[in-house]
Formats: structure tokens, sequence, C-alpha cells
């Protein structure tokens, strides 16, 4: 295999070293049984194994390979998720308290970054499919008109695919981008595969994104926390910035299991491509068939021109047979052991990968036929009073201030008025219903609890309290 760290692991393992080195674990003895042979490979800094702060020998040539597999100029490992790699593109395309233009459903590491940089985001708020309650990403006439209106934004990120695997184009937008100077990045982090079939959307750098990040994690076949950071060919980033900020951010001792994950799952990606998406598509396709014929459940996707979606999430709504997507989530875990990504009020989401089998996709036809007769008849009424607010939350500062600020633990229920020291975020799918330094209104402390009762997770209230300014 053309793995070079993997193959390094492999010979380093084989040659039956007597470690008196870090990890504590010494190559295994001293894991769970599960853990040992993982922990085989679980080396750290020795010579020949190369080191990711400065790579010269067999993390470089990984790195290299992803690049030229992922068409990037350079391709850099993170150990840390999408997450480090987001906080080191904003770190290396906006300077302290500049602005950087968003989607306001940005993940909360943007957010986060911003705050760390004490920057000002300004948001473009995505558009929103009312009748299939999806957001479906930013305008372009939208991104344009912000451009025009905030002449000293530094840099412009925008998430491509959303969670919901839908994904703009985005061509035009790094074009406008570029026609103001400023580098066009993009949060990809659920797109590491686009790369490797023409049935999914084109990935961003080939649309002419300066950078992007990318989880190997949520949908190659890579251990999690695994991520990779791509630079474009003609990127308008500082040259070395991004590696510079990755390695301030990154631990100073990198797991070479992770990195072996990602050559592994790169070689895999590049050897397989055709075969394995080819055959995924056939399976959604015939899942989607047998599907239709489920009354009450519908699979859905925006018909809107210029919207493409990825084939490969499937995301279901069960509201025309009386159950909302949190409902529905838990019957298909409880009652049938299906245990999707993510549910909302409206939705159920699913990740398909070119591992899951033929019989996957007939047991989960099964459980949804199973799970649609749980139902009791349209529950868009019994729905419409946990709608999100439709107004934004007030700002009355920068995130970065209001993280400074000396903040108390509240009730979520006396948070109404009072403004958010830390983002609020339901988790997954990770996106801020409010920055710090946004007032909480009354409505979205209702939203907010609705969420919860309904059996979804938010970071950001602990004990049923909140962080707010003091
Ligand atoms: C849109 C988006 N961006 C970034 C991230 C962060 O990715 P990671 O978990 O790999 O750090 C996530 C995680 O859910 C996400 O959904």
């Amino acid at each position: 295999m053309n793995t070079p760290i993997y193959n390094m692991l492999l010979k380093y393992s084989g040659q039956r070293p007597l470690p008196f080195h870090m990890p504590g674990h010494v190559m295994g003895r001293g894991l769970a049984a599960l853990l040992k042979s993982a922990g085989s490979l679980d080396i750290t800094e020795v010579p020949g194994s190369d080191s990711l702060h400065d790579p010269i020998g067999v993390i470089k040539e990984a790195q290299a390979l992803a690049a030229r597999a992922f068409g990037a100029r350079d391709t850099y490992f993170s150990v840390n998720g999408s997450t480090v790699g987001i906080h080191a593109m904003v770190h290396a395309a906006v300077k302290p308290g500049g602005k950087i233009l968003i989607n306001r459903d940005a993940h909360t590491s943007v957010i986060n970054a911003i705050s760390l940089l004490k920057a000002e985001p300004v948001c473009i708020i995505p558009r929103y499919d009312e009748d299939i309650h999806l957001t479906l990403g930013c305008e372009k006439s939208d991104l344009e008109s912000a451009l025009l209106l905030h002449r000293d934004v530094q840099a412009v990120l925008l998430t491509r695919p959303n969670y919901y695997g839908v994904a703009r184009d985005i061509k035009g937008m790094a074009k406008a981008a570029r026609a103001r100077g400023i580098p066009f990045l993009v949060d990809e982090a659920h797109g590491a595969h686009f790369a490797f079939s023409g049935l999914f959307p084109p990935p961003a750098l080939r649309l002419g994104a300066d950078a992007c990040v990318q989880s190997m994690h949520k949908t190659l076949p890579a251990l999690t926390q695994t991520a990779l950071i791509h630079e474009g060919a003609s990127s308008l980033l500082d040259h070395g910035s991004l590696s510079r900020y990755l390695s301030m951010f990154q631990t100073t001792s990198p797991s070479y299991v992770l990195m072996a994950s990602m050559d592994i799952a790169r070689e895999i990606m590049e050897k397989r491509e055709a075969e394995l998406y080819d055959a995924l598509y056939d399976r959604v396709r015939a899942f989607d068939k047998e599907l239709s014929g489920i009354g009450g459940v519908r699979r859905i996707k925006p018909g809107v021109p210029g919207i493409d979606t990825d084939f490969s999430r499937i995301v279901l709504s069960f509201e025309e047979c009386g159950l909302s997507g949190f409902e529905a989530e838990r019957i298909l875990r409880e009652s049938f052991g299906i245990v999707a990504e993510m549910a909302g009020h409206y939705h159920v989401v699913l990740i398909a990968t070119p591992f899951h089998t033929d019989e996957d996709f007939i047991t989960l036809v099964r459980a949804i036929r199973e799970t649609a007769r749980y139902g009791d008849g349209p529950v868009e009424d019994r729905l419409s009073f946990v709608r999100a607010p439709d107004t934004l939350p007030e700002k009355a500062m920068n995130p970065g201030d209001a993280v400074l600020k000396a903040s108390e633990r509240i009730p979520l229920e006396k948070a109404g008025g009072r403004i958010s020291a830390a983002p609020i975020t339901p988790y997954p799918p990770g996106i801020p219903l409010v920055y710090p330094g946004e007032v909480i209104s009354g409505e979205l402390t209702r939203y907010l609890a609705e969420i919860q009762g309904s059996g979804g997770r938010v970071h950001g209230i602990m004990d049923g309290r909140v962080q707010v300014i003091r």
C-alpha cells in the first residue's frame, strides 16, 4: 500500500523494539484488550517517524499524497478535527479585531475562532425553505450585498455542504471574494468525500476556494478527530500562515494512529473511489424506491436550481405520519437499533457510506416502515409552537468582548433579555442559536427548553442554566 505513515508504523512495530518512550502504555501492553492492536502502532516521535510540526519524512510524504488526491496545492493533517482547521483558517485570514463574512448557521468553532481573535462576524442569513424546513445555504446576491456594505471585510468563510448535505454553487461567490482580493474559505467538514466521485457536488477547491477544511472522520473510513486542511493553487492566504497556526493550535504529541488512519483512508479512496461510490449510489437509489412506497415518510431534498445535494446524506421527514424527527429517531433507535446521525423537530438525518451493505439498507427500510406506524396523523399543528424565532438575536457586543466580561450562570427561564456570555448551541448540528454578546430573547429561551424537552442536547446550557454577562 502507498501509505507512508502506516508502512513506517508496521515496520517499526515489526522490529519489536523495546520502547522506553511515550506513550506510557508501551505499544499496547498496558491497554485494555480491544485497544491493544491500535496501541501497538501508537508511538511518538522516534528516529524515522517524522514530526507533524516539522514534516520532512513520512508525514510530509503522506500529506503530499493527500494533496494530490484531494486536488490541493498543500494539505495539512489535523488530529483535532475540522475544528482546529477552522481556527487556523480564521487566524490566517483575519487580523485581530478585523471583520469576517460568515453564514449565520456557521459551526460553533467558527464563532469560537472569531471570539478568540476579537474579530467581528458579519453574518449572511442562509435561505430557508419553509415547506421542507431546510436551510439552503447563502445566496450569491446576499454575499455580494454584504461585501458592498462592508468594504473592510478581510475574509469570507462559508459552510458547504451543510449538515443536511445541501451544497450551493459557490463558484460565483469565490469569484466575488477574489475580485475584492480577500480569501474565500470553506468549512467543508461534511464534504471530505466529494473529491472521490462525480456523483457528489464538486469539492470547494475545484470551485475556487482559497482554503478549506474537511473532517475525514465524518464521511470517510477514518478515525474520529481526523481532518484535512487544504490550500488551493492560487490561495490568497500568506504563504505558510495556515501551517504556522495549525502548529500553534495542535498538540505537540499528535497520534500516529490518527495520522496513519488518514493515510489509509486516502489510499482506500484513491484506489476504490469509483467502485465504492457507484455501488453506494445504486443502494441509495434502491432505498429511495422502497421509501417511496412507505406512506407518511419522505426523503427531503431542496428542488431549487443551483443547489446540489449530497446523495449519501439521507434527510427523512416523518411529519406526514405524525412523528417529529426527535420521536422518529428515538423509535428507530430504541425499537430497531438504528442510530441516526442527528434529529431535529422536522428531520432525521442519516449518513450513508460505502461501508453500509445491502442488508443494512433492507434493515433500515424495514425499520422506517415500522416506525411510520407509530404516528397518528400530521404533526404540523403540534410542532408549530416550537418554531425557531423568526428574527436573529439582537447584538449587544462582539463575541470576543462578551467572553471576556464578568458573567454568571442563571436559570434558562430567567435569561430572557440578558446578554449571553457564551455560544448556545444545539448539538448536533453544532450551530449556535445565540452568539456570545447577543441578547437571549424570551422566545428563544422557550425554544431552547423545547429542544431539550424533546431530547435534543444543547451546549451552553448546563443543569438548566446559561452563562450571561453580569
Ligand atoms: C459544519 C461543521 N463544521 C465543523 C465541524 C467541526 O468538525 P470536527 O468535529 O471534525 O472538529 C462540524 C462538526 O460537527 C460541523 O458540523
